[in-house]
């Protein structure tokens, strides 16, 4: 069964539905010199459409003896070919698990004999994994709310009832008990409020995450302890983008406050910036996305505590309450973003993934 080698002639220099695809496409001749790629590919090779053509394509994926065989059967026995889950390895790109679909062409006047098609299914792991965990999050988040709720209204009777009884009794130690009822039912409220996370929609505003990140690193530095350094590595090209600037601060603050109790008096607190290409955020593709990492070199995110740690509640820490990271991730979703984590000893990155170009 032969494609048609019809679309593959005006691949090159035009802007067209191929770039639009997510399937990485590329078109090869019988001596695997590359003819043609499309947006998806560039990217997940790591390279540019210019360099590459003319090329091999071992020039760009390490093609082993393994893979040229079965290059060579498509094209001598002219049959399509599914490989299923490699370990690919692209020279300029990190390495992926992928499916690669090898169709011959007609013999045609292009040369184009070969396209190819590969889906990094890891990638399409990670999408799914992370859509099972946003809804998750958004249930827990939904009866939390209503929890919250229904502590908050029967407390403002409990604290007015205990003011009314202190100004009724004299006896100083009974005085004493109203005090505990207030300070405690004051502790429950701050708690509560801070469970039902934030109350207002965000503003949209331009913001540079550089400085969002350089005024969270001057309100932590106040309190640092001397062995613990926050240092930066920013990509000066990413643009401004629209989001709310308060909200943003206190999530990535959230971060930082984690990292800086993870370390304790040593380590190493490192800001970093990069521009993601085609990148997928709860089920909506992105041309550019802002990654935002807060990454540090302290002991990791406890094993148990690991795959909850955006849920609310959940904490590896004594005095914690387990509400930074859930309130962090939900101001972030509230600005079309989402927190992602990877942690190992000595090497913990929460990474904010913003949408660039989110209209105001
Ligand atoms: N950078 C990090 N390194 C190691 N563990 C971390 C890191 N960030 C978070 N954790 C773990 O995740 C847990 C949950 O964090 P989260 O911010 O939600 O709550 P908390 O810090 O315990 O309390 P709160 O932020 O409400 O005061 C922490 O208690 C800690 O065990
Ligand atoms: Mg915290």
């Amino acid at each position: 069964m032969n494609a048609s080698v019809e679309p593959a002639l005006n691949y090159q220099n035009h802007y067209s539905w191929w770039d639009d695809l997510s399937t990485a496409v590329l078109v090869t001749d019988a001596q695997l010199r590359l003819i043609a790629i499309n947006s998806a590919a560039e990217i997940l090779l790591g390279l540019s459409r210019d360099r590459a053509v003319g090329g091999l394509l071992g020039q760009w994926l390490r093609v082993d003896r393994n893979l040229n065989q079965q290059f060579q059967y498509a094209l001598t026995l002219e049959q399509p070919i599914t490989l299923r889950g490699q370990k690919l390895h692209p020279r300029r790109a990190p390495a992926f698990l992928g499916d690669m679909v090898l169709s011959p062409l007609r013999e045609n006047p292009t040369g184009a004999r070969l396209l190819l098609e590969l889906i990094a299914i890891d990638r399409q792991q990670r999408i799914t994994q992370e859509d099972h965990l946003v809804q998750q999050q958004t249930i827990t988040r939904a009866v939390t709310r209503g929890l919250a709720h229904e502590i908050k209204n029967p407390l403002g009777g409990l604290r007015g009832a205990a003011q009314l009884l202190a100004s009724e009794v004299s006896d100083p130690a009974l005085r004493d008990y109203t005090r505990i009822i207030i300070r405690e039912a004051d502790r429950l409220r701050a708690l509560v409020d801070r469970m039902l996370g934030p109350s207002s929609l965000p503003k949209r505003e331009r913001v540079n995450v550089h400085e969002v990140l350089e005024h969270v690193r001057e309100l932590v530095s106040v309190q640092l302890p001397l062995g613990l350094r926050v240092t930066n590595d920013y990509d000066p090209s990413i643009p401004e983008l629209v989001a709310d600037r308060d909200m943003l601060v206190q999530a990535i603050l959230n971060l930082v406050q984690n990292a800086v109790q993870a370390l304790g008096d040593h380590g190493e607190i490192r800001l970093m910036t990069r521009v993601l290409r085609q990148y997928t955020i709860s089920g909506h593709r992105h041309r550019l996305v802002a990654r935002l990492r807060v990454r540090d070199n302290g002991p990791g995110i406890p094993d148990e505590i690991r795959e909850r740690i955006f849920f609310p509640m959940v904490t590896g820490r004594a005095a914690g309450t387990g509400l930074g990271l859930p309130i962090a991730q939900s101001l972030v979703q509230l600005n079309n973003g989402l927190i992602e984590c990877h942690s190992r000893p000595g090497c913990t990155s929460f990474d904010v993934l913003l949408p660039l170009e989110s209209s105001p």
